[in-house]
């Protein structure tokens, strides 16, 4: 396992950086493109392992891929022309690959098993298997069709479109759902108490399909084919980005500016939080980009204050959790979070290894069951930490270490699923 020595930033960040491909719209991308029938180009596609896994799905489905080191061009099989695989598929540690698959499969007419790593076999996919059970869909996996390896066996019957009401807040849920709705008779309707990620909806009016959402209800209606746009501009990742906004704001001396970051709304709950506690960036050439909203953020140090985190924006931030933790250590006055159970079935149970980990940095982090309670005025010490292999945690972790008095991560290169680059674009800025 490498483990990884992070420094303190002690003179500031400085510097412009760029932001590799939001993972989110990255999958979308290979999975949408491979669905139509039409050449498609995906510029700045994400090159981390968890898209990696979704490129390598779509291959073993028949899609050609090719990809100059610069873009990635698909010629998709359409709708109805997947090849059933060869062997097992292997999802790697992505959850948005097996989940956003599982729906696509649902509607397919062969056999499809999936397999991943320890962490995306212990992750629930009951959530999904439920809807699509309904829907019509046959899938089966261990531990009474809950955990991996889960198959999908051909439905003996054409997808029957349902309405939704989805349990927990879930972008890769209501994107599971909405994808097999592409293959159901009649209309299938998802409905969210608070607004998730929306890149599936967008995405899929772009190639031309019949989907509405109103007052928290999305639906789609089966589609012949999907008309794809010769190209697809991926945005940078506000999720990846939102590790420099919180530490050229906590560090002092700091001031940065992020080029090509995605603004969509319901990714913009770190950019609210930060702003309620008082930070500094500013959005500059605010744009659309590939039906994304994408702006530059200029980013300075900051003295923050201590807020409560409500469950209705969890959704809008739930893979910055770990960092706002970060910012909210060394805010003054107290932070909460609320409403956040969700990161217990992330890559790692994430309150428990936000407790554990920053635990050793600092007293300030008390385990909530649905969240954390983050006493402010805090600093951070010298410490060996881990990772759990989750990226997130990672990440955060390094960022404590730079406004710290440095960190050892082990387990330090899971930084791979969704941000390569991370930690030579920290070594760029001190
Ligand atoms: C994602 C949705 C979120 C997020 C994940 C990516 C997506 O997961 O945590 O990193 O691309 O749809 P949930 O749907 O489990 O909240």
């Amino acid at each position: 396992m490498t483990s990884k020595i992070i420094e303190a930033a002690v003179d500031g960040l400085h510097g412009v950086i760029t932001i590799p491909g939001d993972k989110s719209v990255s999958h979308r991308s290979v999975m949408f493109a491979g669905l139509s029938d039409t050449p498609v180009r995906i510029v700045n596609f994400l090159r981390a392992q968890d898209c990696l896994s979704t490129v390598n799905c779509m291959r073993a489905l028949g899609v050609n891929i090719a990809d100059d080191g610069e873009e990635l061009t698909i010629c998709g099989k359409g709708l109805y022309g997947l090849n059933e695989p060869e062997n097992i598929i292997d999802a790697g540690n992505s959850g948005t690959t097996l989940r956003l698959m599982l729906g696509i499969l649902s509607g397919q007419k062969f056999l499809t098993t999936f397999t991943g790593d320890a962490s995306l076999s212990k992750r629930p996919m009951q959530r999904v298997i439920t809807p699509l059970t309904r829907m019509g869909a046959s899938i089966v996996g261990r531990k009474i069709n809950t955990l991996l390896p889960i198959t999908v066996i051909p439905a003996k019957q054409r997808l029957t479109g349902i309405t939704y009401e989805m349990p927990m807040a879930s972008a890769q849920v209501k994107s599971a759902v909405l994808l097999a709705g592409l293959y159901a008779q009649g209309v299938t309707t998802v409905i969210e108490k608070y607004p998730s990620r929306d890149h599936t909806e967008r995405m899929l009016k772009a190639f031309g399909v019949d989907i509405t959402t109103q007052n928290g209800a999305i639906s789609i209606r089966p589609a012949d084919r999907l008309h794809a746009p010769a190209e697809i501009i991926v945005p940078g990742d506000i999720s990846s980005a939102a590790y420099w906004l919180v530490a050229a704001t906590v560090i002092p001396n700091s001031d940065i500016i992020i080029k090509n970051v995605g603004i969509n709304k319901t990714r913009t709950g770190i950019l609210d939080v930060l702003n309620n506690m008082g930070t500094n960036i500013e959005l500059c050439g605010c744009r659309t980009d590939g039906g994304e909203p994408v702006a530059d953020l200029h980013v300075r140090s900051a003295r923050l204050h201590g807020i409560d985190i409500a469950a209705d924006i969890i959704p809008r931030l739930v893979d910055e959790i770990p960092i706002i933790t970060v910012a909210a250590i060394l805010a003054d006055g107290r932070t909460t979070i609320n409403g956040a159970q969700e990161l217990r079935v992330k890559e790692s149970d994430r309150i428990k290894a936000i407790c554990r980990e920053f635990g050793k940095l600092t007293n300030a982090v008390t385990e909530k069951e649905d969240g954390l309670i983050i006493e402010g005025n805090s600093a951070f010490k010298y410490a060996q930490c881990d990772s759990h292999d989750d990226h997130r945690i990672a990440m955060a972790l390094a960022v404590a270490g730079a406004s710290g008095k440095g960190v050892e991560i082990s387990g330090a290169d899971c930084v791979n699923i969704s941000y390569p680059q991370f930690y030579t674009t920290l070594e760029h800025l001190k």
